[in-house]
């Protein structure tokens, strides 16, 4: 299909906003079951960056599917097209200079590789939020494991639907065993020298 359509070359571009900001951009990818603590991690994580003066942004999956996602549900083919439009957003949000925290469960491997190679592999940082599901059900935040056991939910990751663990993630986080507060530390040394711009 021809749409007519010519990209548009603007003089400010990844480079220069990137330098206003005097860091790289970067995305930063939580993965896990739903209350694995990804939201947790993400919101503490900014915390600490925006404290030394970075320019982030948090993507996450109730606040996406609450707007630009509401239209999707979460069959597996919707949960894909979920995370496809995820993905143009952080291409978008690197394109801006912005440090993006991607919270969302994305249980499909091909659709989390989809990322990575939309935005490059050097750009993008894997957090696996590796938290049991009889933990996630025994905290149960939102109440969705109960229904879903009760049937009231179809769909459940965990229950209803699978969740593909990474099996090569660039960071793992053991929430049962590691403090918050040690997650936080580990995940901010490590960023620090990925978004340090070039002398
Ligand atoms: S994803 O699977 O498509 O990546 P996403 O991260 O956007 O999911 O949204 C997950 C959030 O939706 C969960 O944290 C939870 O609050 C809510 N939710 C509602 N129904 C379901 C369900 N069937 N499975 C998982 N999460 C659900």
């Amino acid at each position: 299909m021809s749409l007519n359509i010519n990209l548009q070359e603007f003089k400010i571009g990844k480079h220069e906003r990137e330098k206003l900001h005097g860091h790289k951009s970067f995305l930063i990818w939580f993965t896990g079951l739903s209350g694995s603590g990804k939201s947790t991690l993400a919101n503490l994580v900014e915390i600490e960056l925006n404290a030394k003066g970075i320019s982030t942004y948090v993507l996450d999956g109730d606040n996406i599917r609450n707007g630009i996602n509401k239209d999707l549900n979460f069959s597996s083919n919707d949960r894909s097209e979920n995370i496809r439009r995820i993905g143009e957003i952080c291409q978008l949000m690197l394109d801006a200079g912005t440090l993006t925290i991607a919270t969302f469960i994305s249980p499909f491997k091909i659709d989390r590789t989809i990322v990575r190679d939309k935005v490059g592999s050097d750009n993008f940082f894997e957090i696996y939020v590796n938290t049991s599901l009889e933990e996630c059900e025994k905290r149960d935040v939102k109440g969705l494991y109960q229904k879903a056991r009760a049937g009231e939910i179809n769909n459940m990751t965990g229950i209803s639907s699978s969740y593909e663990a990474p099996t090569n993630p660039n960071l793992e986080i053991f929430t049962e065993v590691q403090t918050v507060e040690e997650s936080v530390k580990t995940i901010i040394a490590l960023l620090e020298k990925k978004i340090k711009l070039d002398e």
